[in-house]
C-alpha cells in the first residue's frame, strides 16, 4: 500500500513538470512567432542584382561593395586610372589610348616556369610571328634574344599601375614608367619587352642597352618591323625603356601607333 501511494506522489510531480514544461515551450514559440521582425531569407546573396561580381569568369562569387564618397573630390565624374581604361581617345599622362587585343589573334611567344608558377606571354600572331624571325636571325648571328612580357590585359595593367603609384607616390610619376590602364601598347599585342639570354638579370633594366641583344636590336630590328617606343627624350616624357620594342611593320601595326610622335 505504501508503495502505491510513493508511486502516485511521483507521478504527481512528473505531470505538473510536463505540463510547465510545454507551457514554457508554446509561450517561447509564440512569442518568437508574433513578435519578431519579419526577415526574408536569402539563400544566394550573389544572385541578388544590386550586387555584382567584379570577376565575372571567377567560379567563386565575391561580392563588390559600392564605396560612398568619402569627400567633394569622390563626388567628381574623374574617371579613376587605375580601374577603368579612357576611351576619350586622348593622351593621358603621356600615354595615348590603344584598344585590347583580339585575343583569338594571340600566339605563345615564350613560356617560364619554376616550381607550381607557370607563365605564358602572347603577342598578336603578326607581329608573334615577325619577332621569331627576328630570334632566330639573332641567334644566326650569336645574340640571344628572350622576349619577358607581350600582350597584358587592361586588367593586368591596371594591377601593374596600382603597384607603381604606391612604388612612386603618384599617378604622374608612376605614369613614367607604367602606363595607366587602358594606355599601355602591351594590350595592343604589339608590344613586347625583351632581353638578353646570356644577361637575363638585366631585363627591364637600364643595364640592357650595355647587352650584345640591345646592340643587335639597334642594328636590326627595323628589317623585322620593330622599333623601341620609347628611346632617351622621347616626346611622350616616358621613362627611357631599351627592353621595350613594338611592331610597326603592316599597314594595320602602323596604323595603330600611327599617333605616337616618336
Ligand atoms: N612600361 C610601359 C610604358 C607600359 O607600361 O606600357
Ligand atoms: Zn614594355
Amino acid at each position: 500500500m505504501r508503495f502505491i501511494k510513493t508511486l502516485f506522489r511521483h507521478f504527481k510531480l512528473i505531470s505538473i513538470a510536463t505540463i510547465v514544461a510545454i507551457v514554457v515551450v508554446l509561450g517561447g514559440w509564440l512569442l518568437s512567432k508574433y513578435l519578431s521582425p519579419n526577415l526574408p531569407v536569402q539563400s544566394n546573396p550573389a544572385a541578388s542584382s544590386n550586387l555584382v561580381s567584379p570577376n565575372p569568369t571567377s567560379s567563386s562569387p565575391s561580392l563588390a561593395t559600392p564605396a560612398a564618397p568619402t569627400d567633394a573630390t569622390d563626388a567628381t565624374n574623374k574617371p579613376d586610372p587605375t580601374q577603368q581604361p579612357h576611351v576619350s581617345g586622348k593622351p593621358y599622362l603621356g600615354h595615348f589610348p590603344y584598344p585590347e587585343a583580339d585575343r583569338s589573334r594571340l600566339m605563345i611567344i615564350t613560356s617560364y616556369a619554376k616550381g607550381e608558377y607557370q607563365r605564358f606571354e602572347s603577342m598578336d600572331i603578326e607581329a608573334g610571328k615577325a619577332l621569331m624571325k627576328l630570334i632566330y636571325a639573332a641567334r644566326d648571328e650569336g645574340v640571344w634574344i628572350i622576349p619577358v612580357s607581350g600582350f597584358r590585359s587592361v586588367e593586368q595593367q591596371s594591377k601593374l599601375f596600382k603597384a607603381q603609384i604606391e612604388r612612386r607616390g603618384s599617378e604622374q610619376e608612376a605614369a613614367k614608367l607604367s602606363a595607366p590602364p587602358g594606355y599601355s601598347e602591351h594590350a595592343t599585342g604589339y608590344a613586347v619587352d625583351l632581353t638578353d639570354g646570356k644577361f637575363p638579370k638585366q631585363d627591364v633594366k637600364f643595364e640592357f642597352e650595355q647587352t650584345d641583344a640591345f646592340r643587335w636590336l639597334t642594328l636590326h630590328a627595323k628589317e623585322y618591323g620593330f622599333e623601341m617606343s620609347f628611346p632617351q627624350g622621347n616626346a611622350q616624357g616616358v621613362s627611357y625603356e631599351p627592353w621595350h620594342w613594338r611592331f610597326v611593320g603592316s599597314s594595320s601595326a602602323a596604323q595603330l601607333f600611327g599617333r605616337s610622335t616618336n
